[in-house]
């Protein structure tokens, strides 16, 4: 899944025009209604096994802020996936899990998860949002939470009950649980930034020159990966952050998509980001190494390490950008802000 054999794949140019054109959708929206889909974004990939529903929604909201699902009780997915910060965590590695030792990756935001298809986490080592949620859940220096008695706990409120019976028809189970955080992740769809206003003609909305060529240099230079109006192909690519991987420490985890599929290619590829509200998603990257956009632009433009995997799309002396062309890159990136999305009455604590 490198990029390496993606160089067959459209300029950033065709494929963000692909995207103005992709209103049409193969699930029929009488389906869909709870995943609301942009007029310019693809169609979303949802699983046939868990349709949404009102009452699965719900529920998952309400899992995603209990803190009965970590084994302290202290704990709830929003502790790291925080709404107000793009369900991001402003911190480069969290210790907020149930031990208190950091982990070793940056939590991501949340944003448009109705189109991931290509593999969770960093290193795509999870396959989807129903398997998703039992790695946080159980991992030690996460939740740390043992499913029998998550299920013990969750069974002694009427209101959980009541509320899964409603979604699942059934008992309390584990799998429920996962197949409600699913249902409800999937409702966060991320779409009312200035530049989506711009690209559909709503409000008279416009954009300054400055934006405009910022726009075309992320078109030219950055939508290869991070492509169509979701700002990312959901696929794996080293972007030359690092020269070297290291394969003995920790389980490989340097290394990687690597470490998932044992293709050399993969060496050092991370899933690509979205480029959606990164005012509100700092610190950057898998390690959360960059503080800064001046600092992720400066990476791009002139930090570029090269190594056997880098993409080729990134050149390996960097794009070399000028210093108007930075601050027209960071003046469009800025229009992808949706302050409007870290305060969603669906998407907060209910
Ligand atoms: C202690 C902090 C912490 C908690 C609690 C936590 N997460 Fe995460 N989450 C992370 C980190 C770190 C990653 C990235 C892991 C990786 O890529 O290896 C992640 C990744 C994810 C992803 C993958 C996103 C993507 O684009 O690939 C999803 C979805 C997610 N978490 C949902 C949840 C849910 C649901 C819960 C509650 C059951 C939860 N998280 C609890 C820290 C946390
Ligand atoms: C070869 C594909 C590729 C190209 C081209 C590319 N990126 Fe990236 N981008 C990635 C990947 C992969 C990551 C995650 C890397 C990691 O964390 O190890 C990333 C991460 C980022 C992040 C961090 C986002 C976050 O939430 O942590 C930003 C910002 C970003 N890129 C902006 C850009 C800009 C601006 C350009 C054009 C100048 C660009 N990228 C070009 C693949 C690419």
């Amino acid at each position: 899944m490198a990029g390496i054999k993606n160089t067959a794949r459209a300029a950033g140019l065709a494929l963000w025009l692909a995207a103005c054109n992709a209103g049409k959708t193969d699930i029929p929206p009488a389906e869909t209604p709870l995943v609301r889909i942009p007029a310019n974004f693809p169609s979303p990939r949802l699983n046939a096994d868990n349709p949404l529903t009102p009452e699965g929604v719900a529920l998952g909201r309400q899992l995603f802020y209990d803190k009965r699902l970590s084994g302290n009780n202290r704990i709830a997915c929003a502790s790291c996936h925080d709404p107000a910060k793009s369900f991001s965590d402003g911190v480069a590695l969290t210790s907020a899990g149930v031990t208190g030792t950091p982990l070793l990756r940056h939590s991501p935001a949340l944003i448009n998860l109705a189109w991931a298809n290509t593999g969770l986490f960093w290193d795509g080592g999870s396959t989807n949002l129903e398997s998703q949620a039992l790695a946080p859940l159980r991992a030690e220096d996460e939740m740390h939470q043992d499913l029998v008695e998550l299920v013990e706990e969750l069974s002694a409120v009427p209101d959980y009950v009541s509320g899964f019976r409603k979604a699942f028809n059934d008992d309390i189970r584990p799998g429920y649980v996962m197949m409600a955080l699913a249902q409800f992740q999937r409702t966060l769809v991320s779409a009312d930034s200035r530049y989506d206003k711009f690209v559909r003609r709503e409000d008279d909305e416009d954009l300054s020159p400055m934006e405009k060529e910022g726009l075309l240099l992320v078109r030219q230079k950055c939508q290869s990966c991070h492509s169509t109006d979701l700002f990312t192909d959901f696929l794996y690519h080293n972007n030359g952050l690092d020269p070297v991987f290291p394969a003995e420490s920790y389980d490989g985890l340097y290394t990687g998509r690597y470490r998932i599929t044992y293709d050399r290619q993969d060496m050092g590829a991370y899933k690509t980001p979205t480029l959606r509200n990164l005012k509100f998603t700092a610190p950057f990257m898998h390690d959360g190494r960059f503080s800064t956009l001046k600092q992720v632009i400066d990476h791009y433009s002139e930090g570029v390490r090269s190594s056997e995997t880098l993409s080729p799309f990134i050149p390996e002396n960097g794009f070399r950008f000028s210093e108007r062309e930075k601050e027209a890159v960071l003046a469009f990136l800025e229009t992808l802000t949706d302050a409007a999305y870290t305060v969603n009455p669906g998407f907060t604590a209910p």
